[in-house]
């Protein structure tokens, strides 16, 4: 039967999903649709540093372990996430002070640690994610204020070494289109690759809103910049966040910007996957983080699929 996983495998590309581990575990509903529509899984929080990593040399590989043997079992590939973030670090790092030599130690062990143990399991990787910021700028953050500013290229060189099969990307948000933003993206990747740094993709978030959302040719164009200096791009975490409760017109304008992103990343020579960050609007971080915002995925709360979910599907279709 037609799913949007094979609808997307005859397009050449993988659908993906923002997977929450806990409702994988305890709704079956949800672990069917997953591998039924999906063809690769993003771990939503278990690959994060104070998940994998929760104390000085000990790691806890239980949650990605499992969302790693669910891929296997259902043929789907699996993209790591994440590396190299701000955010989600455990206090034992955060809270201590380490030398510039020692920060770089625990780094490389992290990343030796984590990659090796998946390596020819996970299929592309975000070493790094929310390095630029707004003005295009490099944000200074945890790791740039501990190691400097090589940090980035140390981080996908360390990525390589421990999985050299593995497709390495840069992650980030609101620099989907054309503008300050995508531009020192664009600049940065550029940089890496100039001097040989193996990074092989660029994934763009896309969460967005009904008012606020980028456009169509924009995106592609962006998409078509990365391509001609060899990479890939990514639709990594998309949410179309509506207001609550929505009404029938928000559930069809939400659909054709579902599918405005998919038509760009079809036409573009380089797009890769098309991800969501979740499966159902039972479990989405975006009513927590955004009050009286949601209903921003495929499928609703009772797993029923979406205008947004038939839209895409038949743009694969007719594609
Ligand atoms: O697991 C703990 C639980 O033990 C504790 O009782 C509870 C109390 O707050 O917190 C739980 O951790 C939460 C975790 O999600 C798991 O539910 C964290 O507080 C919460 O901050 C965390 O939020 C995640 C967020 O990243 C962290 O910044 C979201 O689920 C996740 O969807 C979101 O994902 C990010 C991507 O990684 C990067 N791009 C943006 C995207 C959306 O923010």
């Amino acid at each position: 039967t037609e799913t949007l996983r094979s609808l997307a495998e005859k397009n050449g590309i993988y659908v993906g999903a923002a997977v929450n581990v806990e409702a994988l575990g305890k709704d079956e509903r949800y672990s069917k649709i997953l591998a039924k529509e999906f063809s690769l899984i993003t771990p939503e929080n278990s690959m994060k540093f104070n998940v994998i990593h929760p104390d000085r040399g000990r790691y806890d590989f239980s949650q990605a372990d499992a969302l790693v043997d669910f891929a296997e079992r259902y043929g789907m590939k699996v993209n790591g996430h994440v590396l190299v973030w701000d955010q989600q670090l455990p206090d034992w790092l955060t809270k201590n002070h380490f030398t510039k030599e020692e920060l770089k130690a625990i780094l490389h062990d992290h990343i030796r640690s984590v990659v090796s143990r998946y390596r020819g399991k996970v299929w592309s990787w975000d070493v790094a994610a929310e390095a630029v910021g707004g003005d295009g700028k490099l944000r200074d953050t945890f790791w740039s204020r501990g190691i400097g500013a090589d940090y980035l290229e140390l981080a996908f060189r360390w990525v390589h070494e421990a999985d050299p099969e593995a497709h390495l990307r840069y992650n980030d948000y609101g620099g989907e289109d054309m503008g300050p933003k995508s531009q020192g993206i664009y600049d940065l990747v550029a940089r890496l690759r100039r001097k040989g740094v193996p990074i092989d993709g660029v994934g763009l978030q896309m969460h967005v809103e009904l008012g606020n959302f980028p456009n169509e040719q924009d995106v592609r164009r962006n998409m078509e910049r990365l391509a001609a200096i060899g990479l890939d791009s990514h639709i990594t975490e998309m949410d179309v966040s509506l207001p609550m409760p929505a009404t029938a017109d928000d559930f069809r304008a939400q659909a054709r910007v579902y599918l405005n992103m998919l038509q760009a990343c079809l036409l573009a020579s380089r797009c890769r996957s098309f991800s969501t960050w979740g499966v159902t609007d039972r479990y989405s971080w975006i009513p927590e983080s955004f009050p009286g915002l949601g209903d921003a995925l495929l499928f609703d709360q009772d797993y029923q699929p979406k205008s947004a979910y038939f839209s895409i599907c038949s743009l694969l279709r007719d594609n």
